[in-house]
């Protein structure tokens, strides 16, 4: 047997990394990534026309609110000490230009001026900024005569949009389009109409995915086809970092990288090339997934919760934008 250890063959193992897993205080304070309940967004969906909150049925827990319902949900969330929240807009009436996100009286501009009024500034409020909640084709733009999505005349819509939802109170609005020079084209309109101190937390990096699908039974979104000519290609990292570029230099505030899970190395890469703070959107597909498993019993959901989240930190996002914000902060908190 050698001196170094107790192995027949070469004396392995030589060196002992286990030591530093021996016990819950030493895994604690080795431990190189943390999630604090600051470091989450809740997203949330406010629908026109209702008086009780919705449950959206691929999403369990997760509910379209009334008005009422989502003035409270702000309340419990900057209780359980969430950063922020992001809304998204249900209207009764869609149409082709999406009209009701531009409505000074449209259903998210309503929510924004209730949220702000019941919270102020104890959580950024945030606003999604897009028109696929708005249109009644569910795509992202307004439609050239041939049908496809027309990038310049639907920066004009986002413009309009932006100064109504930051006359409503928003702190920070969410382009989430994909439209090529959204971030420029906003913050222009933003910074004209006097609007300066309200920021933009971009969509940089927003592949076609699968997993928006449960997103869309929450919107009651009503589209067909599908938003490759867009949103990004998930074989491709690369134009990642070219979007990264565009956006900062246009003026974004703060990026994202939308969805989470299946693209953690792109995040990784922004992470690492970013100047300004990189968030994550893990979205309604991974939260359904997860809620899924866990129904069955074929995963312990909370770990499952806390390990996604973790892993976003650990791949280099400060911010994570999730339908457990409420939850986890709850869990963290408990955890000390
Ligand atoms: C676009 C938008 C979408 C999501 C957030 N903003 C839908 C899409 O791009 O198809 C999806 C969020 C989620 O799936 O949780 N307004």
């Amino acid at each position: 047997m050698s001196p170094e250890g107790s192995g027949a063959y070469g004396g392995f193992p030589h060196v002992r990394p286990r030591r530093l897993r021996t016990t819950a205080a030493m895994r604690r304070m080795v431990a190189e990534t943390r999630v604090h309940p600051a470091d989450l967004i809740l997203p949330a969906f406010v629908r026109e026309g209702i008086d009780e909150p919705v449950p959206v049925g691929s999403m369990p827990g997760v509910v379209q609110h009334s008005r009422d319902s989502l003035r409270r949900a702000a309340v419990e969330a900057v209780e359980a000490g969430v950063s922020g929240l992001m809304l998204f807009g249900v209207p009764l009436e869609k149409d082709a230009v999406g009209s009701q996100g531009t409505h000074p009286d449209g259903i998210l501009q309503q929510a924004l001026r209730d949220v702000r009024s019941e919270v102020g500034d104890d959580l950024v409020l945030m606003s999604d900024l897009c028109l696929d909640e708005f249109t009644d084709h569910g795509h992202c733009g307004v439609l050239d005569a041939r049908g496809r999505v027309d990038n310049d005349a639907t920066l004009e819509r986002y413009a309009e949009m932006a100064l109504v939802q930051a006359d409503a109170g928003a702190h920070m609005l969410g382009p989430s389009g994909m439209m090529d020079g959204q971030v420029g084209y906003v913050r222009a309109a933003l910074d004209a109409a006097g609007h300066q101190d309200v920021s933009m937390f971009a969509y940089t990096v927003k592949y076609t995915s699968a997993f928006y699908g449960p997103f869309r039974e929450a919107v009651a979104s009503s589209l067909s086809g599908d938003r490759t000519t867009y949103q990004q290609d998930p074989a491709n990292g690369r134009e990642a970092l070219r979007e990264l570029a565009l956006d900062v230099a246009e003026g974004a505030d703060m990026v994202m990288v939308k969805p989470g899970l299946p693209y953690l190395d792109v995040l990784r890469d922004v992470a690492e090339e970013a100047r300004v703070p990189v968030g994550v959107y893990q979205i309604s597909g991974e939260y359904a997934m997860v809620e899924a498993a866990a129904e069955k019993g074929w995963i312990d959901r909370e770990r499952a919760i806390l390990e996604t989240l973790t892993s976003f930190k650990r791949a280099g996002a400060s911010t994570i934008l999730t339908y457990w914000a409420v939850e986890a902060a709850r869990l963290l908190r408990a955890a000390g």
